[in-house]
């Protein structure tokens, strides 16, 4: 057998990764490993180190690993039928019955779905659709979308302008024209001490509302954000926050778009994220949970008011120009059957809410008054750490000492994954939905283990003073 070290060679020669330093990865300057297995909510490398993996892959595994019930599922259903197109009203079993199923979780009058293998392509889709939409209802001008700052919404061209973290628009001229920002609902970092929750929810609805008079309202077409912010640094919205924001949203009539490519399907204790917080979303766009990554699937969920814009704008201009050669792919959908099956079968959106609740409480119980920690702040099964040199209003660490990266790196050593969130000095923590109080124990054991020893090494350079 090829030992370890001479793959990772091998990979370091010809793998283009994602999200990677690829000089120091080629130059052999930053670590490889190899992935060969997992089960429950762990993984093992092709050295047999098992880690504990407190991210679910890239928040999506929320089934757990080594779910054999999936691969008899695809196995199945690709001995039957591998693959066939959905255009001109082909379709395939398994899609019909996962489009069924979709639409009565969501409910709200969401109720066709079309299919891409990402979240990103998702977006994209949303982006034509909000487009179509304007035109086809007889207001060309309203075509631009805003976002929010530290959004995450995908990394192609239209997607990642949509994503609102500058190292996906640097060097790539993004973003592109028509996609605007508006504030993060980021109340930690709200630079003004004297607000509350609610107060600083109506600032950013009157921050939302300056941009639309800004732009002009005509020309506003939508509004797109995550339940809660995810990669951005997982921040659960202020009280009050989705209310005020829809409210100026219906104002001026802009369609309102949910990405729930993370928080679809459990992770923060309902079944959508918009359900647990009271959004009326126009349009959903879903992924990860949805096969908990055992298949490539994402989705768009349509409500009636786009829903009949769209049948009327092909009454009367023929077939919508948009489609891709895997939309609805059977395997996907198989999976997808299944893994909602394990989901309902074991309870596991009340599992996030439960054990998240469970979670989220020996957080703050352990590190709401360490030294290294300012703020602890989580929903469901979706949780961050934020680490500052002060108590109290928000104050940075020099980004030069890499404490997130450094605590994830000490996290690591303890055989913990937890993923140092790209923009700041942020812990984040969203575990295969799975995970019992046990387990948690256990990962906040190791995470604390991890967090007092960059505490001590900081403490000991003068870089924090506890
Ligand atoms: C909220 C959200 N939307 C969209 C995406 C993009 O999904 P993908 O990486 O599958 O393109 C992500 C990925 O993390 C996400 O978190």
């Amino acid at each position: 057998m090829t030992d370890t070290r001479s793959l990772i060679d091998n990979d370091r020669q010809h793998v283009f990764h994602a999200s990677t330093h690829l000089r120091d990865y080629a130059q052999g300057d930053a670590p490889g490993r190899i992935i060969t297995g997992g089960q429950g909510i762990s993984i093992v490398d092709r050295d047999g180190r098992e880690m504990i993996d407190a991210f679910a892959g890239l928040y999506c595994v929320n089934i757990g690993y080594g779910r054999s019930e999936i691969a008899d599922a695809i196995y199945a259903q690709a001995k039957e039928l591998a693959y066939y197109h959905t255009y001109v009203g082909h379709s395939n079993e398994p899609l019909i019955a996962l489009s069924e199923r979709i639409a009565k979780l969501a409910g709200n009058g969401l109720t066709k779905v079309y299919y891409g293998l990402s979240g990103s392509d998702a977006n994209e889709t949303q982006i034509k659709l909000v487009r179509y939409y304007h035109n086809v209802t007889g207001q060309p001008k309203k075509k631009k979308i805003i976002a929010r700052q530290r959004g995450y919404h995908g990394s192609s061209i239209a997607a990642g302008s949509l994503t609102g973290l500058p190292a996906f628009h640097q060097h790539f001229d993004l973003p592109i024209d028509g996609i605007l920002h508006t504030k993060a609902p980021y109340y930690y970092r709200r630079e003004r001490g004297e607000m509350n929750e609610r107060e600083f929810s109506a600032y950013c609805a009157e921050q939302l509302e300056a941009l639309i008079q800004r732009e002009g309202p005509e020309t506003i077409g939508a509004f797109i954000g995550e339940p809660v912010l995810g990669t951005g640094g997982i921040i659960p919205p202020p009280e009050g926050y989705w209310d005020a924001i829809q409210a100026v949203l219906k104002r001026h009539e802009i369609l309102l778009i949910a990405d729930e490519v993370v928080s679809g399907f459990g992770r923060l204790g309902s079944q959508f994220g918009f359900q647990h917080y009271g959004i009326q979303p126009d349009l959903v766009t879903i992924a990860k949970g949805l096969t908990s990554a055992y298949q490539p699937l994402s989705g768009v969920i349509v409500g009636e008011r786009v829903w009949k814009a769209l049948e009327a704008g092909t009454g009367e201009y023929g077939p919508i120009g948009h489609g891709w050669t895997y939309s609805g792919h059977p395997l996907g959908a198989a999976a997808a059957m299944a893994n909602l099956d394990i989901i309902e079968r074991e309870n596991l959106v009340g599992n996030a809410a439960e054990t998240g609740a469970y979670f989220n409480a020996r957080l703050k119980e352990t590190f709401g008054e360490h030294p290294l920690v300012g703020d602890v702040r989580g929903e469901g099964l979706m949780a961050a750490l934020e680490f500052a040199p002060e108590k109290g209003e928000y104050t940075p660490f020099d980004p030069a000492l890499k404490v997130g990266a450094r605590v994830a790196a000490a996290a690591m050593k303890e055989n913990l994954i937890a993923r140092a969130m790209p923009n700041g000095d942020i812990l984040g923590f969203a575990p295969p939905l799975v995970i019992d109080r046990a387990q948690v124990d256990e990962v906040i054991g190791r995470a604390k283990r991890a967090i007092d020893r960059v505490t001590d090494e900081l403490t000991r350079s003068g870089d924090l003073k506890v």
